[in-house]
């Protein structure tokens, strides 16, 4: 099978080479991301497409890999907001996914967020650098019996409520879903009002679906306590850019730490140093002292990536040779 991998990073080309090697699959790479004018680099040679969370895989663009006569999409990641399922059922050209490569890495990484923010970790490191051995502004608090609100306990958000319950924090949850494990481990389900009300930190592991569209927006930071320390590793629009920049203006949200962010994909991903960004709200976000903003690299830990790169290529040797995932992961 002859697979066209879009967006690839050296690393992409450097774990999926390492683990093809088990597979003999046909690899041809292309570092820009897919959208209706690099939909012209799928000849009809290629029986697959793969993708990650920015490429645009809209109804234009499955039109045209329909008639190529692309017979799988295959995403390298967890979330598929990027994808028009619905048109490519239609096709019958069949989608898969990672679904669970390693919430480990996206909940170690939230954690590390939370940390750096709450003890201005980010400060310190260019304080010292420069000889400045002072503690004035650095000042954090005991995370030890604060509030945390949870949501989405799926596969990432209940490593991080168990995460949380280690550290000695009140966890409150909140899903359409919810876990009857995480229930009995003490953590407690709530509505969304009283995650907003109640937690000294929040952080989002939801989906964004039509749903969870900006659930982070001006009516939901007004009854957020204040100084609240608002966590997205998830999906940047399931917040309000504007409201939330507001809301630290007005002092009411303490901290913003941001792993994905709403226009992410006109910027990350990319070595931008050279060039004068464009993007003001990113820039603003970015000039602020109780913002950390890192691109999209949560996932990005050496077992995830070994991770992707099985199951991805596993999901399309399933797939071919019985129209069935049983969803297997590589042995670590
Ligand atoms: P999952 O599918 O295991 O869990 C998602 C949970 O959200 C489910 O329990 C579901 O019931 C819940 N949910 C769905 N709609 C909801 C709503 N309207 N309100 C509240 N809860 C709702 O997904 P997983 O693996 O935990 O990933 C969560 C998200 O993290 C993904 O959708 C993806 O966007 C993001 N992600 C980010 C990464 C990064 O590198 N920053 C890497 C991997 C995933």
């Amino acid at each position: 099978m002859k697979i066209a991998f879009f967006s690839s990073q050296p690393y992409d080309i450097t774990f999926f080479n390492k683990c093809n090697k088990d597979f003999g699959f046909d690899l041809d790479y292309f570092d820009m991301a897919l959208d209706e004018q690099s939909v012209n680099l799928v000849t009809s040679e290629f029986d697959v497409i793969c993708v990650f969370v920015n490429d645009k895989v809209d109804a234009g663009v499955i039109e045209v890999l329909s008639e190529r006569g692309v017979k799988y999409i295959a995403l390298r990641c967890a979330g598929f907001n990027n994808v028009d399922l619905e048109v490519a059922h239609k096709k019958g050209i069949r989608v898969c996914r990672v679904p669970a490569y390693s919430p480990e890495a996206v909940a170690e990484h939230t954690l590390a967020m939370l940390f750096t923010l709450n003890r201005k970790i980010h400060k310190a490191y260019n304080r010292v650098r420069e000889q400045n051995y002072s503690l004035n502004g650095l000042l954090g608090t005991n995370i030890y019996k604060k509030t945390v609100g949870v949501i989405g306990t799926g596969n990432i958000g209940a490593v991080f409520c168990r995460m949380m319950k280690a550290l000695g924090t009140e966890v409150l949850a909140y899903d359409l879903y919810p876990n009857e494990q995480l229930k009995a481990e003490g953590i407690r389900y709530v509505d969304l009002d009283t995650i907003f009300s109640q937690s000294d930190i929040i952080s989002l592991h939801c989906p964004l679906t039509p749903e969870t569209l900006h659930l982070i927006n001006d009516d939901s930071i007004v009854k957020m306590k204040s100084g609240v320390m608002l966590i997205n590793t998830s999906r940047g629009k399931l917040i309000d850019t504007n409201a939330v920049i507001q809301g630290l203006r007005e002092k009411k949200i303490g901290a913003l730490g941001i792993d994905v962010y709403e226009q992410e994909e006109k910027v990350f991903f990319r070595d931008l140093s050279e060039t004068i960004l464009e993007d003001e709200r990113l820039q603003l976000l970015t000039s602020f002292p109780n913002v950390l903003v890192t691109a999209h690299q949560a996932f990005f830990t050496d077992e995830a990536l070994t991770q992707i790169a099985f199951v991805t290529l596993d999901n399309l040797k399933q797939l071919d040779a019985t129209n069935e995932i049983i969803g297997r992961n590589a042995e670590l």
